[in-house]
């Protein structure tokens, strides 16, 4: 029993860290580094563009399977944190991601789906 409870009060400091961590890297700069940036947009064009296209317009197979342009205005209107729940949870025909990439990666592929135009 008292194992147990250590276990739980680490698993709420890794949390309360993870939650701080997050936000205090998100209030310092949403905008990101340039090298970050860029690893964003390779991983875009490497896990998202063979239904998004690598401008978030949508390839053809993405358009069969009712892909919305990213760079439209319903997409833009969301959120951040929707944009991160779509792509960690997917939606419709759109995969979960959030057991092969990390919430980092995740965040910064928001980042670069607002440099979408
Ligand atoms: C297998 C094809 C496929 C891949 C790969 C894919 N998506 Fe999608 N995505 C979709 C489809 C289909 C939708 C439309 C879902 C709907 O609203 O019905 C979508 C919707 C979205 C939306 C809009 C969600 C909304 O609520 O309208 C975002 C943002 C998005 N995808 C981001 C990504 C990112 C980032 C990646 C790469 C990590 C990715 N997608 C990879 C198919 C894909």
């Amino acid at each position: 029993m008292k194992r147990a409870c250590v276990g739980m009060a680490v698993g709420t400091f890794v949390v309360a860290a993870t939650f701080w961590f997050g936000f205090s890297a998100q209030g310092a700069s949403w905008q990101e580094e340039p090298a970050a940036a860029s690893a964003s947009k390779a991983l875009f064009n490497s896990r998202c563009a063979l239904c998004h296209g690598p401008d978030g317009h949508g390839s053809d197979m993405g358009k069969t399977l009712k892909v919305k342009d990213l760079s439209s205005k319903e997409v833009q209107s969301l959120s951040n944190d929707d944009l991160i729940q779509v792509i960690s949870a997917g939606k419709n025909n759109m995969p979960p991601f959030k057991d092969s990439l990390k919430k980092e990666e995740i965040s910064g592929l928001v980042r670069y789906l607002r440099t979408l135009k």
